[in-house]
Formats: structure tokens, C-alpha cells, sequence
């Protein structure tokens, strides 16, 4: 397992990998391109003077990935868990790696869970073994232990394994699940994108009715490129808003227990110069009955084929004010988040419940380091359900890749025809 801690002194990101998916050769393989590193990765590496003078350079609403394959084949992501006090780079090395980073929380946010795990899956088929069907199966296993709402994780576990099962020997395998993790990656940011070109126009309109006071969304916990690879699914039309010079304003829900909206959200935002202000997570509906809130866009981990939605804890309670409201109570999501299989969210979604640590403790930067504090009195009891559900009538629509739809069963197949059961 490797940890690089770059001090703030270099921090170093790939902004490329927008090839497409043919051009991803195993660089461990015979087959090396040796163009490979040329197309798929170039780094760009920024100096850092302070924790001040954080440079990023956007092209757009593009943002740095989140996960990359860099020198030698290897997999970076970046330590979710140290942000925004450090900037760090955590190296999967093996599939323990993967299976650490994502029940750990190394990396989080359902589409990078998934694509986590498919990386997680192909290093799983580096390893010698007389059986390497069965030992891919145990893998596959593993890594559908670390976390259990995101359907991320289990569609992609699944798909490595149908498609090792179409080669012949173990080396084909590794290359080929090289190939189809990248591939995954590379669909995950196109998904991305494409949620950002259909929930725009929900913002342009709200903009031309209410111009020029600047639109007002809230999101809850952290939905950005740090939850996916590139541009978020929440956060895609907000980056393509504010591209367009839409001026916006984000209320972002702090999202305790593990604060990622106060530490990612708002990380991921600050660098794109988009506004905001962090807000502790009971705010929204006070904000709603004041009207001070245009549009809520939230993520998911998963939606069930008639439409209910499992995010992050709070998620349910911000849908609830926004009904009580007339707020528009929008869900950007992959259709890798969508669970075809599954109709009753509410009583089949497994909802993680974390350990009470978390709820006990916080954390944050006391000027030297990250530091671990309690906030509860040392006998009390606590609880830390990850997520909730929302219920689909609650929803206004769900903005996915291929457009926006009602949050029905009829909306959902009328969009994924050919994903359909
Ligand atoms: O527990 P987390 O941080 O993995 O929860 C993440 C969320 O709830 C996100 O909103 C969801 O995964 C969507 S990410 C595009």
C-alpha cells in the first residue's frame, strides 16, 4: 500500500485521459504502447508556494480526476479522507488496497465506489492462481463487502466477472479487465458530462425568470468529481452554469457525521471560484420557507427502477422541505446508479450503518494537523445510519445521461429501453 504525502509542496493531478477507451493498454502487458503515457497521462504538475495559493487550471467546468492510472500501471486516487486540510495521493497496489480505500472511505460517492472496485478487480487478476474464475469470484466477493448501498459497487464487480469470463487465460484476463476498468472510468465521466449539458437548462430558466439575482441551489453532501471521477453529478450543470458566467450561489449542507459537504463540497467549489456558503445540515427547509432556495440537486447511490432514492443521510428531510415548499427537488445520477432489479427502495435498499465513532468524534485542522475530537459526553449511546430514502413522489426528476425523466417506473424505462429487465 502506498501513501505519497506531497506537504503541500507538489501536488500533482492528471487533467488528460480523455482518449478514448482503445488507446488504455495494460502497460504491464507485452502489448505496451508506447505512446500510452503520452495520451492517457499527462501530468500536470502544480507547484504549491502555500495551502493559500492553490493554483487549478479548468478548462471549463473540467476538474481534475479523482482516480488515474499513472507511472508503471499504477492506480492513484486521491485520499478523500485527509481533504481539504491535505492533499495526498493513495496508491492501489493490490485488491486489499481497493477494498481498504473503499471501506475506509479513502475514496467515496457511489460512481468512484464503483469504479474503484473495477480497478480492485482487474489488480485481483494479477495475482497466481491455479483457478483464477474462482479466485476473481472471491474477489469480486471481497469487494462487495466494503460498503453495501451503492449499486455501483455491485454492478461493476459483476460486469469484471462477465467479462473475464470471456477469455481464455489468465494474461488475457489481466489485460482485458485493465481495459474494461478503464473503459468504466471513461463511461462514468462521459455520464458526468452529459448530466451537466441536461440540468443546465434547469438553471438557465431559473435564471431568465429571476435575473439578476443569482440562482440559489442547495445540495447535500458531496456529489462533486471527487464522488465520480470528472465533473460530478450535482455539481456537473452547476460547473457548466457558471462557465456560462450564471451567477449561482450553492448552499451546501455540511453534512455531519463525516462533513462531506463542509470539507469536499466546499473544497471542490472554492476551487472553481463558484460560490457558496456551508450550512449546518438543519438549515435548508428554514432557507426554503424564505425563499432562498431556487433548486435543490442532490446524488444518489441508489434509485430503484420505479424511482426512490437512496442517499446520503439528511437527503430525505432536504426532499421533504422542498415538497412542503414548491422547491424543485432535482437527483443527478448515472444510469450505473440506477438498480434495474429493484423496485421498493424503502424497504430492499440495504441502508450502511457506520460505526458510532464517527458520530461520537469529529474531526478537523487545529492549525498543526488533522485533529480527532469528542463532541458527545463520554456514556451516551450513538447511531450512524449512512443514508436514507427518498421516496420517488418526492422527486421533481432524476437528470441522468441520457436526459431528464420523472422519477417512474415509466420515466426511468422510457430513457434506458435497452437496460431495462
Ligand atoms: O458515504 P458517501 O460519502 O460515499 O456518500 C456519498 C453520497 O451520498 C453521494 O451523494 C452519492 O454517492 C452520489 S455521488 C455522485
Amino acid at each position: 500500500m502506498g501513501i505519497r504525502t506531497n506537504n503541500f509542496g507538489f501536488r500533482i493531478y492528471n487533467f488528460g485521459f480523455t482518449c478514448g477507451t482503445s488507446c488504455f493498454i495494460n502497460p504491464k502487458s507485452q502489448i505496451r504502447n508506447p505512446e500510452y503515457y503520452k495520451l492517457c497521462s499527462p501530468y500536470i504538475i502544480y507547484k504549491l508556494a502555500s495551502k493559500n495559493q492553490i493554483r487549478v487550471s479548468f478548462e471549463g467546468s473540467d476538474v481534475n480526476g479523482s482516480l488515474w492510472v499513472g507511472e508503471g500501471g499504477k492506480i492513484h486516487v486521491i485520499d478523500q479522507r485527509v481533504l481539504p486540510f491535505r492533499e495526498e495521493e493513495f496508491i492501489l497496489n493490490t485488491l486489499e488496497d481497493a477494498c481498504f480505500s473503499i471501506r475506509e472511505m479513502v475514496v467515496r460517492g457511489a460512481p468512484l465506489i464503483g469504479v474503484t472496485a473495477a480497478f480492485g478487480m482487474y489488480l485481483a487478476s494479477g495475482n497466481n492462481s491455479n483457478n483464477i474464475m474462482e479466485t476473481l469470484e472471491e474477489a469480486a466477493a471481497y469487494l462487495n463487502s466494503s460498503r453495501p448501498t451503492a449499486v455501483n459497487l455491485f454492478t461493476a464487480t459483476r460486469r469484471m466477472l462477465e467479462t473475464a469470463a470471456y477469455c481464455h487465460d489468465p494474461a488475457e484476463i489481466e489485460n482485458t479487465l485493465f481495459l474494461e476498468a478503464s473503459r468504466i472510468r471513461e463511461e462514468e465521466i462521459v455520464s458526468c458530462r452529459n448530466i451537466g449539458e441536461h440540468g443546465l437548462p434547469l438553471i438557465e430558466a431559473i435564471w431568465e425568470r429571476k435575473k439578476p439575482s443569482p440562482v440559489q441551489i442547495l445540495t447535500h453532501c458531496n456529489a462533486g468529481w471527487l464522488a465520480t471521477v470528472k465533473y460530478g453529478t450535482a455539481t456537473a450543470p452547476i460547473y457548466l452554469a457558471h462557465q456560462k458566467g450564471i451567477p449561482i450561489h450553492i448552499w451546501v449542507d455540511e453534512t455531519r457525521p463525516r462533513n462531506q459537504g463542509a470539507r469536499l463540497t466546499a473544497y471542490e467549489l472554492g476551487l472553481a471560484g463558484i460560490p457558496h456558503s456551508v450550512i449546518p445540515d438543519n438549515t435548508g427547509g428554514h432557507l426554503m420557507q424564505h425563499g432562498l432556495v431556487d433548486l435543490v440537486i442532490v446524488g444518489s447511490d441508489r434509485t430503484t427502477r420505479n424511482g426512490d432514492v437512496a442517499n446520503k443521510i439528511g437527503t430525505y428531510l432536504k426532499a421533504l422541505a422542498a415538497f412542503d415548499n414548491q422547491v424543485p427537488f432535482y437527483v443527478a445520477l448515472p444510469s450505473s446508479s440506477i438498480d434495474f432489479n429493484m423496485e421498493d427502495g424503502l424497504r430492499n435498499i440495504p441502508v450502511e450503518e457506520r460505526s458510532p465513532e464517527e458520530v461520537v468524534h469529529t474531526e478537523g485542522w487545529d492549525g498543526l494537523g488533522i485533529t480527532r475530537i469528542r463532541v458527545l459526553p463520554e456514556n451516551s449511546l450513538a447511531r450512524n445510519y449512512g443514508f436514507d430514502v427518498t421516496p420517488a413522489r418526492l422527486v421533481t426528476g432524476l437528470i441522468t445521461e441520457k436526459g431528464i425523466c420523472p422519477a417512474t417506473e415509466g420515466g426511468i424505462s422510457g430513457l434506458f429501453e435497452d437496460l431495462k429487465i
